[in-house]
């Protein structure tokens, strides 16, 4: 996607600024974030037809603040500095950043000039998110302020002639309600954006750009099942068919049916698909291991062994990967500074077999990888589907891992999925946990001991935090009696009913 128009996302350490690479393309034009402090150099080799500057948690004359390159202010590109950003660019250009005399947190009400090209077609009075401690006291020559509130006297500034414009609110949140066509302003009314990024575009590019880089060479993709390999594997397969091999790898602590789910989704398709039970070897491995930590150490482990054993035959060929670009993002090799490493990016290792690294989601946010799933024909509910962690339920079995207490979690699992869905209700994330705890029962005449299972659903955005779900009682009623009746093992059914923080959404 070399040959579209760029918008070059400058990051100063604000929890933002993949929101705003996203929204910029949610305006159809392609967005890529570096690091503030990324060379002149480097950022004229992207040649961005427009620089945004994201806010950051520190104060402008503070030493040690992330400062970008003055440089990038020669450079006769258009330059959008969102809170920190402005007033980074207010100190730089010759203005006065100073503390506020009030604060402002959350939606304020806004005075916008409507003959700024940023706020066309904007009410003059709208509500912006505000989020500060600082403010540009005075603009620099050559600015006139655009914006104010009733605390702000320069909420936003603009020097027409240079292209520059700041915003000290954030319009990238949806607080700001016509922060949206504050973004869209700016790429089209200031950058001169012609919207030439879309899906679909990227679909026919990508395709372009794996068959070159493949050639007639073979490709192998570790298929999990999981949205970003399994969009990989579609992708593959359009560009390349029938020189990719996919292989599942099944580790034994899959949820009831996902491994026919899986194959039933690729069967017929122009791939070969390896299904590896895998099962005996893992269990072996982690018998009598109760440790969260070392259960899922041993589980990566074993799976790269497996994986290498399978792949063995295919020496010569490229290995392809699942990455998105918040993994690329996260581990600084978008800008080559890094913020913090990823495990998932990085390369082939040295000793390697496979000739080359595929990687065709690497520039696409999850929401892009769903429609594009979507538009490479993967059923929907496939491509929507709740996130499931590598160790899968290795790590909802809690104690010890057996054949029959991971069927007994797997039995009560797919009860209370499909009680869920014949109620029509969704979740961000919803399952069940087998605890280690056993309680006492009676059932007819006799008394019971069996174990204590838990329900979790969650409502989240980020999986960071999350707050439970409110399933209906009648819901939980009908769930419940169907395991204690239907699973063997399971004598009490609990809801969690907590938050993250301060718990976190799996419980080990
Ligand atoms: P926690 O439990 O930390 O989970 O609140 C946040 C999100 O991450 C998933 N998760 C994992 N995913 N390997 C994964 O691939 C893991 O070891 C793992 N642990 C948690 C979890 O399901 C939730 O979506």
């Amino acid at each position: 996607m070399s040959d579209v128009q760029k918008i070059l996302v400058l990051d100063f350490g604000g929890q933002y600024k993949e929101l705003i690479a996203r929204k910029v393309r949610a305006c159809k034009v392609m967005s890529v974030i570096m690091s503030g402090d990324t060379p002149i150099e480097r950022i004229k080799k992207e040649n961005p037809i427009g620089i945004i500057l994201t806010g950051g948690p520190h104060s402008v004359y503070k030493e040690g603040s992330l400062h970008a390159d003055k440089d990038l202010f020669n450079l006769g590109i258009p330059v959008l500095g969102i809170c920190y950003g402005m007033q980074f660019m207010a100190y730089t250009l010759g203005g006065e950043v100073s503390p506020c005399a009030v604060s402002e947190y959350g939606k304020i009400k806004t005075h916008v000039c409507t003959k700024s090209p940023l706020f066309k077609g904007i009410e003059d009075v709208t509500p912006t998110l505000m989020n500060h401690t600082d403010y540009v006291k005075t603009v620099p020559a050559g600015f006139r302020v655009t914006a104010h509130t009733k605390d702000c006297p320069v909420a936003a500034m603009e020097d027409k002639d240079r292209q520059f414009y700041a915003v000290q609110f954030h319009p990238e949140a949806d607080l700001s309600e016509r922060g949206h066509d504050v973004i869209r302003n700016f790429l089209y009314e200031v950058c001169g954006a012609v919207g030439d990024y879309t899906i679909d575009e990227f679909i026919e590019k990508e395709i372009q750009r794996i068959r070159e880089q493949v050639g007639d060479k073979h490709v192998v993709l570790g298929l999990s099942g999981g949205v970003d390999s399994s969009v990989t594997a579609a992708i593959l397969e359009r560009a390349i068919p029938d020189q990719v091999t996919c292989i599942f790898v099944d580790h034994g602590m899959m949820r009831k049916n996902e491994g026919k789910e899986v194959e039933a989704a690729f069967s017929g398709k122009h791939l070969k698909f390896v299904h590896v039970n895998a099962e005996q070897r893992f269990l072996a491995r982690l018998k009598g291991v109760t440790d969260p930590e070392r259960k899922r150490m041993i589980i990566g482990e074993e799976f790269v062994r497996v994986f290498e054993e399978e792949s063995a035959e295919y020496e010569g060929s490229f290995l392809a990967q699942g990455t998105i670009y918040p993994d690329v993002v996260e581990s600084g090799h978008a800008s080559g500074a890094v913020i913090k490493s990823h495990h998932n990016v990085g390369g082939l290792p040295k000793e390697t077999k496979f000739v080359g690294l595929v990687e065709p989601l690497r520039t696409l946010f999850k929401d892009e990888v769903r429609e594009l799933g979507m538009l490479l024909g993967l059923p929907e509910e496939y491509v929507n589907r709740q996130p499931f962690p590598g160790p899968g339920l290795g790590v909802r079995c809690i104690g010890e891992l057996t054949k029959e207490r991971l069927d007994t979690l797997r039995d009560a699992d797919y009860i209370y999925r499909e009680e869920l869905k014949n109620a029509g209700l969704k979740y961000d994330q919803f399952f069940a946990v087998l605890t280690s705890m056993r309680s006492v029962g009676v059932k007819g005449d006799g008394r019971t001991y069996n174990y204590v299972l838990a329900l979790r659903a969650i409502h989240t955005t980020d999986f960071m935090t999350c707050e439970y779900a409110h399933i209906p009682y009648e819901v939980l009623d009908k769930i419940t009696s169907r395991i204690v009746n239907e699973v063997k093992g399971v004598g009490r059914v609990v809801y969690d009913i907590t938050g993250k923080p301060p718990a976190t959404i799996e419980w080990e």
